[in-house]
């Protein structure tokens, strides 16, 4: 980390323009943040109804961010564009998901880099926020920049990888109040990006070199994804040795330096079941974290054979499909991996329910996803509790059992309790508890 922007000048914030590229979960509240923070920006979206949504006021992101959203464009600092134009400060927040293959899809960020590439300038300063394969800043955004413009990064422009860490639900406090890792491909690209950030952050900010911020975004899911992972495998040994997995690791965990992980139907989103294979893609010595992810994606195939033992054909209720519990997220969702086994399996009649999904209007193949439980459950042989959301809390038992055909419970989340099931008359199954198999 020697290089210097020429001039060598500490990168000033002052009145600059910033343009943020992919106005998603990430971009968004990021672009709205940065205006309250007395930057002028711009936001550009491929798609056109994401910035016509935005000018009209029409956002809706979460509590905070969107009162923070309506107050730039009220003020003047926050406006959506649909061309790409000269800036101070450019943001890429684009996705980064996994191909069929699993190998990382990377058009998205080499589009925007070859859009930026064409309206860079010497002195601006690009940041990478999406979550990235090791290397991306330097050996993807970097060249391509440099083919478009002739501008070398970290002599003629600033650049630098800031990976966010924030999580749907709770943005605006975790966008302020977590800690930041911040890496250049020298030291001015990390510290320029650093003065943006710390005009907001209230948390520590680290800087580094590109590739560690890019590694260490990855390995903090990875770290998650292989936990969960030995958690599932836990689940399947439990099953097969006849011990209940939850008494298990409740009871492992009393150990002052043991915190093994909670077992569920799979991982979903679209972070921890993805960025695991980023380093795999890019390390022939990724074995944990390969063995992690393939445990993971195994799950919803174990848990529709358990459907098979419990019911071989009839009526099933999936109660919850989003990819984890009190989000509307159904990204990668596990749930709706073994939806769409059910549904295509002929002897089942399958009905989804969660109180996220008519909201969002989605279907799983081609069956929507209904709102109200209790008339999802109507006629049902089997309740599969699949995402134990807070409205799933106080599941009034009795009341579900007058409106079920059998009485039935298949619980992959351990969210129900067993002892007020069977007083309510229900057989109950709970994945991983092969004391009672
Ligand atoms: N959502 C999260 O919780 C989260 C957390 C941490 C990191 N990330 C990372 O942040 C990045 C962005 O994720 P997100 O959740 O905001 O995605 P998103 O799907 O919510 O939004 C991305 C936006 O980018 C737009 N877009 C796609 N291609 C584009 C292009 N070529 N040019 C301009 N715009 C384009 C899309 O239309 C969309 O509006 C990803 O790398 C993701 O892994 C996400």
């Amino acid at each position: 980390m020697t290089n210097k922007v020429e001039g060598g000048k500490m990168f000033d914030i002052k009145n600059k323009k910033m343009f943020v590229v992919g106005l998603g979960y990430i971009g968004l509240p990021t672009a709205a943040m940065f205006s309250m923070a007395g930057f002028s920006v711009l936001g550009y979206d491929k798609d056109e109804r994401v910035v016509e949504r935005l000018n009209s006021g029409a956002v809706y992101v979460e509590e905070g961010v969107t009162e923070l959203i309506d107050k730039g464009l009220k003020e003047g600092n926050l406006k959506g564009v649909s061309q790409y134009e000269e800036a101070d400060i450019f943001i890429i927040a684009v996705p980064t998901p996994i191909k069929e293959d699993k190998s990382p899809e990377m058009s998205m960020v080499l589009d925007a880099a070859e859009n930026i590439g064409r309206v860079i300038k010497k002195g601006n300063l690009v940041i990478l926020e999406s979550t990235s394969p090791p290397k991306t800043t330097t050996d993807l955004i970097a060249p391509k920049i440099r083919e478009l413009s002739g501008l070398e990064a970290g002599k003629d422009y600033y650049l630098a990888h800031s990976p966010e860490r924030v999580i749907p639900g709770n943005l605006l406090n975790e966008l302020v109040n977590n800690h930041r890792i911040i890496g250049g491909v020298n030291l001015e690209s990390a510290e320029a990006a650093k003065a943006c950030y710390e005009t907001f952050v209230k948390a520590d900010i680290y800087l580094t070199d590109s590739t560690t911020a890019e590694l260490a975004k990855l390995m903090e899911n990875t770290f998650r994804d292989v936990n969960i992972g030995l958690a599932n495998e836990t689940a399947r040994i439990c099953e097969d040795l006849g011990v209940n997995v939850w008494e298990l690791i409740s009871l492992a965990n009393k150990h002052p330096r043991v915190n093994l992980h909670t077992p569920g139907p799979g991982v979903g989103g679209h972070c921890i079941a993805v960025d695991p294979w980023f380093i795999v893609y890019n390390s022939k010595n990724a074995n944990i974290i390969n063995l992690g992810r393939k445990i993971n994606d195994s799950v919803p195939d174990h848990v529709y054979s358990m459907v098979k033992d419990i019911i071989p054909k009839g009526k099933l209720t999936i109660l919850g499909l989003t990819y984890k519990p009190n989000t509307d997220d159904f990204r990668e969702s596990p749930v709706v991996e073994l939806a769409k086994k059910l549904i295509a399996d002929p002897d089942y009649e399958v009905s989804l329910t969660d109180p996220y999904g008519e909201n969002k209007q989605l279907k799983v193949a081609g069956l929507e996803i209904k709102k109200d439980h209790m008339k999802a459950l109507e006629g049902s042989d089997l309740l599969i509790m699949g995402v134990n959301h807070k409205d799933y809390d106080d599941l009034d038992l009795s009341e579900i059992g007058k409106v079920m055909n059998t009485k039935t419970i298949f619980d992959t989340r351990n969210s129900i309790s067993r002892e007020e099931a069977e007083k309510a008359g229900f057989k109950y199954i709970l994945l991983g508890d092969g004391k009672h198999a």
